[in-house]
C-alpha cells in the first residue's frame, strides 16, 4: 500500500512498507519490517530521486502517474543503486522512456550491470547541480555509505539533504512518516541494528560524508529507509556521528558459545562479578541461539566486550566462529575486551579467540580465562580479577 506525503510544496514522499521479508539482504531478520523511501519533486522539471524494491508492492508506477498528472518525468536521480532502492528502474524508464538517469561514473557502471543499458544518462560530478525551476540540486558524493557510488542530493532552496541509505532504520512506518510523528525510542534499538548491520563496517566513510556536509545548512533530512527527520535533526546526526567513530555506552556485552553449560556457566559468573563491580548495563547473550545481527548492534553499544566459547574440533564453536569472523569484516574496534572458554581435553576454543584478538587488532585487557571441565567455586575465583579490571576500565 502507497502512501504519499508531501514533505514541502511540491515535493512528496511515496513510501511504501514491507512486511513480508522476513531477511534484509537475505540476511538481516526484519521482525518490525523496512519501509522504502523514494521521492518526487514536480517543479518545472519532474525528478524522481531514487524507487524502491521490485516487488515489495505494486501500483507504485501508478502513483507516480498521478502525482505526474500527466506530465513526463524528466529525471530520475539515483543516489544509490542496491536493489532496495533501484528495483524499480526499469519500470520507470518503461513508464517514461524520455526519463534522463542522474548519477556519478559509479553510478552508471553498476547501472549497467544490474539493468543493462536504459535510457539517457547525466554524469555528475561532485559538487554539480541541476537547476529544476524554483529548486536547485546539488549533489553529494558519499562513497561506501554505503556502496562504493554512493551519493546524496541537496536541495538548496529548501535545504533538503536526500541522504540516501544515511540516516535511515529498519522498521516500517506505521502511520507517522516524520519524527515529530512517531515515538522515535521505538526506533533507536532498530536504527542502530541497521547502521552496524548495513553502514557499520564504513564509518570511516560516514565520518568523511560528514565533514563534507560540515556547515551546510539542512532542513529536513529525507533517508531511503524510516522516518523523515524534520524535527529533531541533532538526534539522528548525533547518534550516527557516535555509532560511525564507534563510540559506546559503558556497558558490558558478554556473548558466549556453550554446548553443555559449562562456558555458559563462566558467562553468567562473569556477569554478576561485572555487576557487583558496579556495571549497571549487562547484557549475556547465546552465539548459537541470539542471531547475529542482534548481537554486532549490541557490541556497538557497549564499550565492554567479552566473548566466551567451549572448544569444538580444536577450534572455537561455529557460532563464535561466525561472529568472531564479521567482527573482523567490521573493523571492530576501541573496546574493553577480554575473553574466556572452557574444554575438555586439549581446548581451542580460547586459543582461536586469542587469534581472533590479534587479527582484529584488538587489545585484551587482562588474560583470559579457561577453564577445564565443569566451573567450579574454586576455579571460576579466577575470574573475579577478569571481570574486575573489565569492569573498572568500562566505568573509567
Ligand atoms: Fe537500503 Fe544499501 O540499501
Amino acid at each position: 500500500m502507497y502512501f504519499v506525503t508531501e514533505v514541502k510544496k511540491d515535493i512528496f514522499h511515496l513510501g511504501v512498507n514491507d512486511r513480508r521479508k522476513h531477511l534484509f539482504e537475505n540476511l538481516w531478520p526484519l521482525p518490525n519490517g523496512v519501509s522504502y523511501n523514494s521521492y518526487l519533486i514536480t517543479d518545472e522539471k519532474t525528478v524522481l530521486i531514487d524507487t524502491i524494491e521490485s516487488g515489495s508492492d505494486g501500483g507504485y508506477i501508478e502513483k507516480i502517474g498521478e502525482l505526474l498528472g500527466g506530465r513526463p518525468l524528466d529525471y530520475l536521480v539515483i543516489n544509490h543503486m542496491e536493489p532496495d532502492h533501484s528495483g524499480e528502474i526499469n519500470a520507470v524508464v518503461s513508464a517514461w522512456p524520455e526519463v534522463k538517469i542522474v548519477g556519478n561514473a559509479k553510478t552508471f557502471s553498476i547501472l549497467k550491470n544490474y539493468y543493462g543499458g536504459t535510457t539517457e544518462l547525466v554524469e555528475v560530478k561532485d559538487g554539480d547541480t541541476l537547476s529544476i525551476g524554483s529548486h536547485t540540486l546539488k549533489f553529494v558524493l558519499t562513497p561506501w555509505v554505503h556502496w562504493p557510488e554512493t551519493m546524496m542530493t541537496y536541495e538548496t532552496s529548501e535545504k533538503i539533504l536526500f541522504s540516501a541509505d544515511a540516516f535511515g532504520t529498519f522498521g516500517t512506518l506505521d502511520g507517522g512518516v516524520f519524527d515529530d510523528e512517531v515515538n522515535l525510542e521505538y526506533y533507536i534499538d532498530d536504527m542502530r541494528r541497521y547502521y552496524s548491520n548495513i553502514v557499520g563496517k564504513y564509518g570511516n566513510m560516514v565520518q568523511k560524508a560528514f565533514a563534507k556536509l560540515d556547515g551546510v545548512e539542512i532542513s529536513t533530512i529525507c533517508p531511503l529507509h524510516g522516518p523523515i527527520w524534520r524535527s529533531d535533526l541533532n538526534k539522528v546526526l548525533s547518534l550516527y556521528d557516535k555509532w560511525s567513530r564507534q563510540e559506546a555506552d559503558k556497558a558490558v556485552v558478554i556473548v558466549f558459545s556453550s554446548m553443555y553449560g559449562n562456558t555458559e556457566a563462566i558467562a553468567d559468573y562473569i556477569a554478576r562479578k561485572v555487576s557487583l563491580a558496579g556495571v549497571r548495563d549487562i547484557r549475556v547473550y547465546d552465539a548459537s541461539k541470539t542471531h547475529i545481527s542482534y548481537l554486532i548492534s549490541e557490541i556497538w553499544r557497549a564499550k565492554g566486550l567479552i566473548l566466551g566459547s567451549c572448544a569444538y574440533n580444536g577450534y572455537m564453536h561455529p557460532s563464535m566462529e561466525h561472529l568472531t569472523t564479521e567482527l573482523t569484516h567490521y573493523g571492530i574496534k576501541d573496546k574493553v575486551f577480554g575473553i574466556f572458554g572452557s574444554y575438555s581435553w586439549n581446548g581451542g576454543g580460547v586459543r582461536n579467540l586469542k587469534c581472533f584478538a590479534e587479527n582484529a587488532s584488538l587489545q585484551m585487557a587482562c588474560d583470559p580465562v579457561e577453564i577445564a571441565g565443569k566451573p567450579d567455586t574454586e576455579k571460576l575465583k579466577q575470574c573475579d580479577a577478569f571481570a574486575e579490571t573489565i569492569a573498572a576500565r568500562v566505568l573509567e
